[in-house]
């Protein structure tokens, strides 16, 4: 198994966000994750990645409370659940935040360059840019365009074209449609296709579940920070109680 979630839990304080969630990925595959609001999508992202973190309490302008980690993250056979964020990063497991989260005073080249930074090797930096050029060709259009200037799609294609960039191998892209037009939507889904048939292996938290299903092989639903039911789109559209009650279908 490329990637193994098992019996993960994030606690903060004493609320429990991830309950003993397991989940697998396989070289190559794409997996969708869908859930309601506050399921805890983007905290497994997080997690799975070394980012779960306490955020600042802005009234008091400390660090608040306590979080609880446990469980297991293993990529390609290894246990990354101590590991610090910016050595999964080198061990090519990306996340594409939600709403992409450039670096918003610097221009689309830069950022593209920014998510190199890891690598010396100048040939592959070039050929990976071609590569995402190719991909994404609004990116080359908007190559000296200040990122903070993007459109929403723009800034999605922009924070994948990043992880390329890094040299992802395994792809976490949370909401990456959140507030897209339907066109705009379509055509991103396309481009996560691609970038998948790239031979990437990709991780996906969508709201939009018919396109989740459209695109992965296989899907989890999280709910109250439990995967409640999982499998290929037909088993769990099958599921009356599922499909009505966790996928609003
Ligand atoms: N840093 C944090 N500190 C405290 N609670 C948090 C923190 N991050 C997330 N939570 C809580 O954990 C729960 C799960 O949040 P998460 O963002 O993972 O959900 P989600 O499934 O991604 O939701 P959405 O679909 O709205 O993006 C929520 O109740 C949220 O308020
Ligand atoms: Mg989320």
């Amino acid at each position: 198994m490329y990637l193994e979630v098992k019996d993960l839990t994030v606690m903060y304080d004493r609320a429990v966000v991830l309950n003993g969630v397991c989940l697998q990925v396989d070289m190559g595959e794409m997996v969708s994750l869908v859930g309601p609001n506050g399921a805890g999508k983007s905290t497994l992202l997080s997690a799975i990645v070394g980012l779960v973190k306490w955020e600042k309490d802005t009234l008091k302008g400390t660090v608040a409370g306590r979080i609880t980690l446990k469980g297991s993250v293993r990529f390609n056979g290894e246990e990354l659940i101590r590991v610090p964020a910016h050595d999964v990063v080198k061990r090519g497991l990306i996340l594409c935040p939600e709403r992409g989260r450039p670096f918003r005073e610097m221009t689309v080249l830069e950022n593209l360059r920014a998510g190199a930074y890891l690598s010396n090797d100048k040939s592959l930096i070039a050929e990976t840019l071609n590569k995402v050029f190719n991909l994404f060709p609004i990116l080359k259009s908007r190559a000296s365009q200040v990122s903070g200037t993007l459109s929403g799609g723009e800034r999605t294609m922009l924070s994948i074209g990043r992880s390329l960039m890094s040299q992802a191998k395994l792809l976490l892209i949370d909401e990456p449609s959140v507030g897209l037009a339907p066109k705009v939507k379509a055509d991103l889904f396309g481009r996560i296709r691609d970038v998948h048939q790239l031979g990437i292996t990709i991780l996906l938290v969508e709201q939009d579940v018919g396109f989740a299903f459209d695109l992965a092989s296989r899907n989890y639903v999280l709910s109250r920070g439990k995967v409640i039911a999982e499998g290929t789109a037909k088993d769990l559209l099958a599921d009356e109680l599922i499909r009505e009650t966790y996928l609003g279908l």
